[in-house]
This record gives C-alpha cells, sequence and structure tokens, in this order.
C-alpha cells in the first residue's frame, strides 16, 4: 500500500490479502491502520476482524458466487468482496452504501476492469440472501481441520467450542492486588461508570459489561489494573507462591503472567523471565514498567539451559509454552486462516522438549505449572503424560479448583462465550532428594 487516501475497506481488503499470505493481524493491521484518520480505526478493525471471524462461511459463498477464481494481481478484490458481504451479513449497514463503496474502493486500488464484476457479484448476493451452510466447515466458519480435530477431541462439546470461539470475548481485567483490592476497583469503576463484575474463579479479576479503551480506566497508566482474559490469570493460584522463592516464567513475552505473579506475591527473592524473542521481549519490560515492578529479563531460547542458567535451580516454574492458540479464536479470528492441521506435531515436539529442560532447573521439591491456550489434547493432557511416562518421581498434583475439566493429567478449560478463554494448566511437582 502506497496511497494514503485508501478508502476503508481497500485498505481492510489489503489486510485479509496480507493474513491469506500468512501474516497475523497484530502483524498487518496496526501499519494499516496508520492509513486512515483515528475515527476511523476501530470501524476498520471491526471489518478485518469480523471478516477473519466469518471468513470459512463468506469465502464458501463467494467461491460459489465466483465463475472463476480470482488470482494474482487481481485476488485483492476477492477480499474486498469478502469484506463487503460480511457486511451484508453481519452488519446493519445500508446495502446501496456497501455496493456503492465496494465499487469506488476497487476502482481505487486500479482494478477499473473488475468493478463490474464487483458490483454484479454483490447485487445478487444481496437478493439472493446468504445460502444454507453446506457444511459444519461453512456453517460454524472453522477450517474443516478444526471441526474435525473437536469433533474427534470433544465428541459432546465441539458445536460450543465452536459457537464459542464466534462470539465476542469480554474484556477482563487484573486488578493489581499490590495497589487496590478487588472491590475497592470495582468501587472506582462503579463511580467512573463503568459496569463490572468480579470474575468467578480469578480472585483479582473484574469483566466488564462492555469493553472500553484502557485510557478510560481509572490509574491504568499509574499500574492500577491489567488486562488480562480469566483463565489467564489463573496461573497465580496454581504456583503456590511464597516469600523468598526464586520463580521462573519460561516463555514470558509479553508479560501478562510475569506480572500476575510479581503482583501476586511481594516477598519473591527473584523472577527471571524468558523469552526467545528479541521482538517480544520489549513489551514484557513495557508492562513491569507501568506497573512499577522488576524482573531479570532474557532473551534465550529456554530449552538451551546452558546458554542462560546460572545453575541456581528454581523453586517454582511457569512454563507458558508456545502452542496453536486453539483456545483463544474468539480474541484472535485469524488463526482459523494462519494455523495448519501439519502445525500440531511439532508444536508438541518443542511443548515436550522445553518441559524436559524446565525440570532440569527445578528445584527438588519445587513445582512446575504448565500452561497453554489450547484446546487439542495433543498440546495439552497427553504432553503431560508423555513426560510423566518418562520422567518417574515426577509428582502431578490435582488443584482444589472448582474451574475447568480433570482431564486426569491436568485440567482443561474449554472458551465460555461469556466468561473466560479456553486454557489448559498442569501442576507437577519434583521428589526432595
Ligand atoms: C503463549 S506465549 C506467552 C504468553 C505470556 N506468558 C503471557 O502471559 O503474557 C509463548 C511465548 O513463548 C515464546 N517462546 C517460544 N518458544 C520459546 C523458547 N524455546 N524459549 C523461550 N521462549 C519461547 C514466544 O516468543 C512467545 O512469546
Amino acid at each position: 500500500m502506497s496511497d494514503h487516501n485508501l478508502p476503508m475497506r481497500a485498505v481492510a481488503a489489503s489486510v485479509l490479502l496480507a493474513v491469506e499470505n500468512g501474516e497475523s493481524l497484530s502483524q498487518c493491521l496496526p501499519p494499516a491502520l496508520q492509513y486512515l484518520a483515528p475515527n476511523e480505526r476501530p470501524a476498520l478493525q471491526a471489518l478485518c476482524y469480523g471478516t477473519c471471524r466469518w471468513f470459512h462461511r463468506l469465502d464458501t459463498e463467494l467461491n460459489s458466487r465466483l465463475k472463476k477464481p480470482l488470482k494474482n494481481p487481481d485476488r485483492i478484490v476477492h477480499h474486498l468482496m469478502l469484506v463487503a458481504l460480511f457486511q451484508l451479513r453481519f452488519s446493519q449497514q445500508a446495502t446501496y452504501a456497501i455496493l456503492n463503496e465496494s465499487v469506488e474502493a476497487c476502482r481505487a486500488l486500479d482494478k477499473p476492469h473488475l468493478t463490474g464484476l464487483v458490483n454484479g457479484i454483490l447485487r445478487s448476493a444481496e437478493r439472493e440472501g446468504a445460502p444454507e451452510p453446506a457444511n459444519d466447515s461453512s456453517r460454524f466458519s472453522h477450517p474443516v481441520w478444526m471441526v474435525e480435530k473437536l469433533r474427534h477431541n470433544w465428541p459432546d462439546n465441539w458445536q460450543a467450542i465452536l459457537e464459542a470461539n464466534n462470539a465476542q470475548a469480554p474484556m477482563t481485567l487484573r486488578v493489581n492486588a499490590l495497589r487496590f483490592s478487588r472491590d475497592n476497583y470495582l468501587a472506582v469503576l462503579n463511580e467512573a461508570g463503568i459496569e463490572a463484575t468480579a470474575t468467578a474463579f480469578a480472585p483479582y479479576g473484574i469483566q466488564l459489561s462492555r469493553p472500553v479503551q484502557v485510557d478510560q480506566l481509572p490509574w491504568f497508566a499509574e499500574g492500577a489494573v491489567s488486562v488480562q482474559d480469566e483463565a489467564a490469570q489463573l496461573c497465580t493460584t496454581l504456583l503456590d507462591l511464597a516469600p523468598g522463592q526464586r520463580v521462573l516464567d519460561a516463555c514470558a513475552a509479553p508479560g501478562g503472567k510475569t506480572c500476575a505473579i510479581l503482583e501476586s506475591q511481594a516477598g519473591l527473592a527473584e523472577v527471571v523471565a524468558i523469552d526467545e524473542s528479541a521482538a517480544r521481549l520489549p513489551r514484557v519490560q513495557e508492562n513491569l514498567d507501568r506497573l512499577d515492578l522488576h524482573a531479570e529479563l532474557v532473551q534465550a531460547d529456554a530449552a538451551d539451559t546452558e546458554s542462560w542458567w546460572d545453575g541456581q535451580p528454581f523453586d517454582r516454574i511457569l512454563l507458558d509454552v508456545p502452542c496453536s492458540a486453539s483456545g483463544v479464536i474468539r480474541r484472535h479470528p485469524d488463526i482459523k486462516l494462519l494455523r495448519r492441521e501439519t502445525d500440531v506435531v511439532p508444536l508438541a515436539g518443542i511443548q515436550l522438549g522445553l518441559m524436559e529442560a524446565m525440570w532440569s532447573v527445578l528445584k527438588p521439591g519445587g513445582r512446575l505449572v504448565y500452561a497453554t491456550c489450547s484446546v487439542f489434547p495433543q498440546e495439552n493432557h497427553r504432553i503431560i503424560r508423555r513426560f510423566l511416562k518418562q520422567k518417574n518421581g515426577a509428582t502431578l498434583i490435582a488443584p482444589d479448583v472448582q474451574w475447568g475439566f480433570d482431564m486426569g493429567a491436568g485440567r482443561q478449560l474449554l472458551p465460555d462465550p461469556v466468561s473466560h478463554d479456553g486454557f489448559f494448566y498442569a501442576v507437577l511437582e519434583k521428589p526432595e532428594l
């Protein structure tokens, strides 16, 4: 993109083309937002997220309406039509505006030879209405492999998971326990006219009735609260933190859980936060700075302990591994387009490798909490089972909690349409020498 006067839907089409080509929304949306005036940016974001969320349904419909697929260099017009179809099917916007603006955007994208096609396809889509979904991939708007995997893994819950993945996730806060009690901050929100309730399971969690910009949250910049899903907050309740402990957060960026750990136990001796991504690690420091917290940050492959470990074992380790992110699709609908079925086996290999490496730096008598934001057993309790088979003496702890399903080797939260994300936790202890 080079033209700063592109209409919003042309910018949206270019973002979706980038996602089709493998970029995540968090990579390609921020630069695209700069093409628009600040008051137009939320609408662009909503168009891009909404079109990704309903991509598999809309794409099936569009392909059935096209005589032949649009290929490069015209591929962007396919995405322009997807954006328009998203609005036709899921928004209140007037049809004539969607049609006229899409044709105009087609011209602005320098594709005047395709304006007739855009006009014709959208007119017939409007006239004929949405087709009945031909299969579950289209009905639930997920790739076929995900539908099949979820159906296989969760025979009683797969439809509920798919539906929850298409819902709008709530905005949830974690109150900084070093500054406020949850009740106090709820009262502060109430005074500010922001409707909110305490989360059911996370002790410092507050769920807002409607999302707001963070700068509208009282004392956000001063570190009163952070934005974090309730399921992610639960890590601190499992770590059994106590004063004097040395804690490792092995996959830390952007630092949500590092900060939650530091807030929940002020007397820790040291917190080491590792991430292999040089691009993501500064986000951890930004979060620590805003909350006025301190951790030792290390850029390293956590599995390569020789490269970073000083030989001092850790009392507590949080291992929040890289995963398919299949539990947070409602927050990141681009995962539906980006993730491949073939990603899961290599991810499981990385997860098991990280477990083994972290076990070697855990103190005898120490505790390791394994976490993913996945709902695939391959990355969750099956990793723990595989690990326990290899490591005689690792003790599985069954936490006394009210949330999630007991999987025999860890607990699984499925995404809840009105509260927390999908998440998995397992707690392991290393025997005393
Ligand atoms: C699920 S995210 C962590 C989220 C973070 N714990 C939080 O709550 O904000 C996984 C992180 O692991 C990092 N990562 C992946 N492989 C790693 C490795 N071998 N060593 C260290 N970090 C790794 C990624 O860069 C990514 O930031």
